[in-house]
């Protein structure tokens, strides 16, 4: 029998985000998380923000808890200041990623370091496997610089934050739980950019902007790809295009979420919101 992967990742589903608020006040596209994608296993939640009006963004994220996964935000612009329970703090740049392994618990706060002008990023949230939800939380931050960029032919750019590409350059970030390759793509109008990426990965592109054919459906500026099973994904640009494409082996494992705490079973859920109240994060 022939058991060989289908070569090209098609297009399962095109999904545009849900605009919301979080935090205190913070306006945002949630693409993976609300009603039309819960999740993408393991990626649990996607949130894109963007916006000129410091009221979209002022009020950021004050104090608040996560535990059981990991959550990951990549600035496109501006500053964002972060501060734990456990004292480390820093500011995430423009340009830079910082990757956050909650596991046990953290209680963090996320707020703007600037009161005009733009800002924008996305922050996804990773699902860690039932034995690692405990484990100590971590920190991995990087500036731009540390982001090494291959220039591919006719303009393309990749910017590799995790996993190493099909041409070989590995991300920063690294010892990850649960594996994931995450580039950062930028496709000037009218080319190709072709990757291939684990099989058995489940995958998306989400384009930040642009306009974009896969293996022919066509995908929206700020709208999700979910691929398809395969070896390759190959993407051409109508438009100018920036995009993420991301990819990470399924956990296979329920899924108990509510607010901030993303645990196996309920029992679990009731434990980390005992275990916060009672100040032991
Ligand atoms: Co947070």
């Amino acid at each position: 029998m022939d058991q060989r992967v289908v070569p090209i990742r098609r297009v399962s589903r095109v999904v545009t985000g849900m605009e919301t608020m979080d935090g205190a006040g913070v306006r945002l596209s949630r693409v993976i998380g609300g009603a039309r994608l819960p999740q993408l296993d393991p990626f649990l939640l996607l949130d894109h923000f963007r916006s000129n009006d410091p009221e979209d963004y002022i009020g950021g994220f004050p104090p608040h808890p996560h535990r059981g996964f990991e959550t990951v935000t990549y600035l496109l612009e501006g500053r964002v200041r972060h501060q734990d329970s456990a004292g480390h703090s820093g500011v995430i740049e423009s340009g830079g990623v910082q990757w956050m392994t909650a596991g046990r618990g953290v209680v963090h706060s996320e707020m703007p370091e600037q009161e005009e002008g733009q800002l924008a990023g996305l922050q996804l949230w990773i699902n860690l496997p039932a034995a690692d939800k405990m484990s100590l939380p971590r920190y991995q931050e990087f500036a731009r610089e540390d982001i090494p960029e291959e220039q591919r032919e006719a303009g393309v750019k990749v910017r590799v934050v995790a996993g190493t590409s099909s041409r070989g350059t590995s991300g920063p970030v690294t010892g990850l739980i649960t594996p994931v390759t995450y580039l950062d793509v930028s496709l000037p109008a009218g080319n190709h950019f072709s990757e291939s990426l684990p099989p058995r990965f489940n995958g998306f592109v989400y384009l930040i902007d642009g306009e974009l054919e896969i293996a022919g459906t066509s995908v929206g500026s700020r709208s999700l790809a979910v691929l398809g099973e395969g070896e390759r994904v190959d993407i051409e640009a109508r438009q100018e295009s920036r995009l993420l494409l991301v990819a990470g082996q399924s956990l296979d494992e329920p899924v108990a979420r509510r607010g901030p705490f993303v645990m196996n079973n309920e029992a679990e859920l009731q434990q980390a919101f005992r275990d916060y109240q009672e100040g032991r994060f």
